[in-house]
């Protein structure tokens, strides 16, 4: 839903998983692009004791903050967990890409990737402005304060399926957000993505859909 974990519930999450001798798989892909506040501790750092061992598996990727094709991501494991992961990592992948893993490295450290992310955010903050500007402050939109995606709330199913199919037809992709839901009934809206779309796109298929939702209210 692109909502942030409260730092009550991750903890309760974390107790939870302690209790049940449960693993939490935490992952955090897109929280470097966060606009508002400050960010909340991984539930990883919260969980792990001081020589590493914790209930989480951090994992994270190179997809949103570089792109897709890179193919890279990482986990941060509890020490009990490293041998076997890098074990099936290398029957898996055949332990990947050491070129490009020794060239983002090096941007790393070079000081580009954290110059890059920066630019980015900045950009992101702006796109996602332009979204809420565009649909009016009439439009509720669920979460935003981190990530590159916001959710449009709508009552009914069938309301949904309408307006994707009409978006469709004018070259607009609207992802209908049931279908995240494993339960056959989850709650009707859209997840707009914001991310890879320039202002004057925005602009256009934001004032489309807009309209339409005035129309529907
Ligand atoms: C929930 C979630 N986790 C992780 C990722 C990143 O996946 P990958 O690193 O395989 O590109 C995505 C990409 O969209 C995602 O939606």
């Amino acid at each position: 839903m692109g909502a942030t974990l409260s730092m009550a519930r991750r903890l309760a999450l974390i107790d939870r998983a302690r209790r049940r001798d449960a693993w939490i798989i935490e992952d955090d892909y897109d929280s470097e692009f966060r606009y508002a506040s400050a960010p909340l501790s991984a539930m990883q750092g919260l969980a792990a004791r001081a020589d590493g061992e914790g209930p989480v598996l951090y994992v994270g990727t190179f997809s949103k903050t570089m792109y897709p094709g890179l193919r890279l991501g990482y986990v941060v494991l509890p020490p009990a967990l490293v041998g076997p992961m890098r074990r099936a990592n290398v029957r898996q992948f055949r332990e990947g890409d050491y070129v490009l893993q020794a060239a983002l490295a090096e941007f790393m450290h070079g000081g580009g990737y954290a110059r890059h992310v920066a630019r980015m955010r900045r950009l992101y903050a702006r796109r996602q402005q332009c979204l809420r500007d565009v649909l009016g402050t009439g439009t509720r939109l669920i979460g935003g304060a981190a990530g590159l995606h916001v959710v449009l709330p709508l009552d009914t199913r069938d309301g949904e399926r309408r307006l994707v199919a009409a978006a469709a037809e004018r070259g607009i992709a609207l992802a209908p957000l049931s279908g995240y839901f494993m339960r056959p009934r989850g709650q009707p809206g859209l997840v707009l993505g914001y991310a890879n779309a320039t202002e004057a796109g925005i602009e256009r298929a934001g004032g489309w859909l807009a309209r339409r939702l005035r129309r529907l209210r």
